[in-house]
């Protein structure tokens, strides 16, 4: 299809489809399946951000075109620690690009990809997030998503994975971890069998990990930055990252990717002429947060405290060496001065720790709630969202239901075919529905007994 009848065609879709227009999401708060999580973003930032707004060089200046050199720094030092923790002498990542959000970051690299490999194709693993179709549409770049045939889970084992590898045989595999909608996740083992497969067959690896917090402690932290520097495979695998999903901020529009050498020389300059620089607001939280992860890496429990001191003065004299001395007297100092206001680090941890608590509590709520209805749940290891099955309504029929809901109850859902391409795959086997989990308990739970009600009541409808 012509790109412009596509436009068209997608506008009027989304028009018919009234469960994803903005207004009614905005308006009503009830959208069960947002994909942001609806709990509040960490004190620290949103402190800083009242600090910012009285400053006003936090928005009459732009910042260079890979982002402000402080925070790539950062960056650098944080994905590093984390890929060796100081033990290796080997770094993961030398260039690096921060990006408004990891939403350019994806589709520069897919402009990127589609001006590179020509007729080439792309794997995503499991259901995914929306845009990665949207670019497959707008590069034309052929693509499949592969799910697995197993009750309970969409993401393709191991075996399933690299049998689709060997049937399809694409030159990008796109990996979501955890995944987005599903909340599934590989273990470093999985995630080890699966880089080794890709590094024989050369093929080009994304890992978007925009959910993966490593503060959570209801969940196993899966640190591929380790795995891929292992394996010795960082010169084929792109790394995204953003603030959006684990500090709750998709406003702040800070995000990042690191890959090699060409492909970060080319998205660097989608972001000089297309002006997507990044802004100057979040960056010193972001900082600080990014030292605190460093100090949650190398530091255990007991010492973690004591040991954020040891962290900041460590960076304050790696800023000191590598910055001219007018700069640093002028706007780096005045930088990490704030930063090293972090002395709330614990509370920085628990809050955040907390948040996935309630998370995870409403994933057990809502198995629990809809076990009458449930024919299948995906098991969350990460993030806020999850993926759940109904029994006997068939696929053809989830636009229905989403419609009904949202008239009915006024919360809306997103089933299946917003993951997969606008596509509906089997149309008389059952979907999947995403379910985001990151609200204040009683919200969420009230929303959860709506739609239990809802089926309760109507589930005769939709019956093959
Ligand atoms: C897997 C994944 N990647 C990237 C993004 C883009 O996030 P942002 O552009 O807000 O950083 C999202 C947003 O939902 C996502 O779910």
């Amino acid at each position: 299809m012509d790109l412009f009848e596509y436009v068209n065609k997608r506008k009027r879709d989304e028009y018919e489809m009234i469960g994803v227009d903005g207004s009614v999401i905005i308006a009503n708060n009830t959208n069960i399946s947002i994909g942001v999580s609806e709990l509040d973003p960490p004190k620290f930032y949103t402190d800083h951000f009242i600090k910012e707004l009285k400053n006003h060089d936090f928005i009459k200046r732009y910042t260079a075109n890979a982002g402000h050199p402080m925070l790539t720094g950062t960056l650098k030092f944080y994905e590093n620690t984390l890929a060796n923790k100081f033990k290796g002498n080997k770094n993961l990542v030398e260039n690096l690009c921060v990006t408004t959000g990891a939403t350019p970051a994806i589709t520069f690299f897919f402009e990127y990809f589609a001006n590179k490999y020509i007729n080439e194709k792309i794997m995503l693993v499991g259901l995914n997030y929306y845009l990665f179709y949207e670019c497959m549409t707008k590069y034309k770049i052929e693509g499949i998503t592969v799910t697995s045939t197993l009750h309970d889970r969409i993401a393709p084992t191991t075996t399933e994975l690299i049998m689709y590898i060997e049937k399809y045989n694409p030159k990008l595999i796109v990996l979501t971890l955890p995944m987005n909608p599903s909340g599934e996740c590989y273990s470093e083992e999985e995630l080890r069998e699966i880089v080794r497969i890709v590094k024989q067959k050369d093929i080009l690896l994304l890992l978007d990990k925009c959910q993966l917090e490593e503060f959570a402690s209801c969940y196993q932290f899966l640190n591929m930055n380790k795995v891929i520097l292992e394996e010795d495979y960082v010169q084929n695998t792109i790394f995204i990252n953003s603030i959006s999903k684990t500090r709750n901020l998709p406003g702040a529009r800070l995000g990042y990717i690191f890959a090699n050498k060409e492909i970060i020389d080319y998205i660097t300059y989608l972001n000089e002429i297309y002006y997507c620089i990044p802004p100057l607001t979040y960056v010193i939280p972001f900082i600080a947060d990014l030292l605190a992860r460093i100090n949650y890496i190398i530091h255990d429990e007991q010492s973690r405290v004591s040991g954020m001191k040891i962290v900041n003065k460590m960076y304050k004299n790696i800023s000191k060496l590598n910055t001219p001395k007018g700069l640093y007297r002028n706007y780096t100092k005045p930088i990490l001065d704030s930063v090293f206001e972090v002395k709330e680090i614990d509370n920085f941890y628990k809050e955040i720790d907390n948040n996935y608590n309630i998370t995870y509590n409403n994933y057990l709520y809502t198995k629990n709630k809809f076990k009458k209805h449930l024919h299948s749940v995906t098991e969350l290891r990460g993030g806020f969202n999850f993926c759940i099955k109904l029994k006997n309504i068939p696929s053809k029929k989830q636009l229905d239901l989403a419609r009904d809901i949202i008239i009915e109850k006024e919360i809306a859902i997103l089933p299946e075919i917003f993951f997969n391409n606008n596509k509906i795959q089997n149309p008389n086997e059952l979907f999947w529905i995403r379910i985001t989990a990151a609200r204040v308990e009683e919200e969420y739970r009230k929303l959860i007994d709506e739609i239990c009600d809802f089926l309760d009541k109507n589930i005769d409808r939709y019956l093959n």
